[in-house]
């Protein structure tokens, strides 16, 4: 895959992290999906690439764009074939509060790189690369907590977890508890939450929890580079969803490894953080100058970039989808 096109994906999740961060705070998640969506499809059509979106806003008639199936980029003659994930904003309720760890992502792989996955939630379990390969979604939490202990030469109190805050959590919360081990308890975000598990200095030991299937996919995207794995199974919400399993053939008692949902060894994944978090500083606006931070991982080389850019918003052109192909946002304001 072209070099070039990493580099590319980094400014499409910092407009999409620019337009969305104007919204912070005001207490409207469509508003700040729709910033980030309609910006995050503009920039994709700069890129010289014949793009597929095989994970986005949902299927076609669900979403007016980033819907799966849509091409994006330039499409001309030559320019690779890539398919693309993207979540404009994980956390997008975060964003509409002015809350930590919302961050835009996006994913590039080979055609036929990225699993489908047929439910809209997914049992995950992620951790870091001292620990990838040892533990087991199957295994009682106490079990996979004494494991990780022993690997990591901690005492089980010493290690945290994170779990997103729902009732459908309960048990493993109880459970983590009565084991004594800490916990990070997050409201939304766990793109973010499964990555920190991988991060150099991080201090987060394991993920775990069910959250988004989409979710799950972009975190694994991020694990490979970071040599990091999450393992998930498949978590109908509905007879619907049990039925949908069954027609296309999966298994919800199968486990996927990071490299049964991001099957190809070439992966680009870049993110820009929207409001300040574990991983990423959220958009700062010093006058008329944004500052975003962005983190870029390729997993065939394994290099971890960060990107820190200063945006003049006065000369800054983002493209919006919707304002159609040659009417730009310029600066903060409307053309
Ligand atoms: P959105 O930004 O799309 O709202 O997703 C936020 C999120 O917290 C994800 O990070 C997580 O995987 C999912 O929602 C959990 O879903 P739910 O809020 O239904 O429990």
């Amino acid at each position: 895959m072209e070099k070039e096109i990493t580099l590319e994906l980094v400014r499409v999740t910092e407009a999409a992290a620019l337009m969305a961060s104007r919204y912070l705070g005001r207490g409207d998640k469509e508003l700040v999906d729709k910033a980030a969506s309609d910006s995050m499809r503009g920039m994709l059509d700069y890129i010289e690439m014949k793009g597929t979106v095989v994970l986005g806003e949902g299927e076609k008639d669900q979403a007016p764009m980033l819907y799966i199936g849509e091409q994006v980029g330039r499409w001309d003659d030559g320019d690779i074939e890539l398919d693309i994930a993207v979540d404009p904003i994980d956390g997008t309720r975060l964003v509409a509060f002015g809350l930590p760890n919302a961050i835009s992502v996006i994913a590039a792989t080979e055609r036929g790189g990225i699993e489908y996955l047929p439910t809209y939630y997914s049992y995950k379990l992620a951790v870091g690369p001292e620990l990838a390969g040892k533990l087991d979604i199957n295994a009682t939490i106490r079990e996979n907590l004494r494991v990780a202990a022993a690997i990591l030469g901690m005492d089980i109190s010493e290690l945290t977890c994170v779990v997103l805050n729902r009732d459908r959590h309960r048990e493993i919360i109880d459970e983590i508890r009565k084991v004594g081990a800490r916990i990070k308890l997050i409201s939304d975000g766990d793109i973010a939450a499964a990555i920190a598990t991988a991060l150099p200095g991080g201090d987060v030991n394991l993920y775990i929890g069910v959250g988004g299937s989409p979710e799950a996919l972009l975190a694994a995207a991020a694990l490979k580079s970071l040599g990091g794995e999450i393992q998930i199974k498949l978590w109908p919400m509905d007879e619907n969803e049990r039925l949908k399993i069954a027609e296309k053939g999966y298994d919800v008692e199968r486990v996927y490894k990071t490299n049964d949902l991001i099957k190809s060894d070439n992966v680009i994944f870049a993110a820009t953080g929207v409001t300040d978090g574990d991983m990423l500083s959220g958009v700062r606006f010093v006058k008329n100058t944004a500052i975003t931070e962005s983190i870029v991982m390729r997993s065939k080389t394994r290099t971890i970039r960060r990107i820190i850019a200063q945006h003049n918003m006065s000369f800054k052109t983002i493209p919006l989808k919707s304002a159609g192909e040659i009417r730009y946002q310029n600066g903060l304001k409307r053309l």
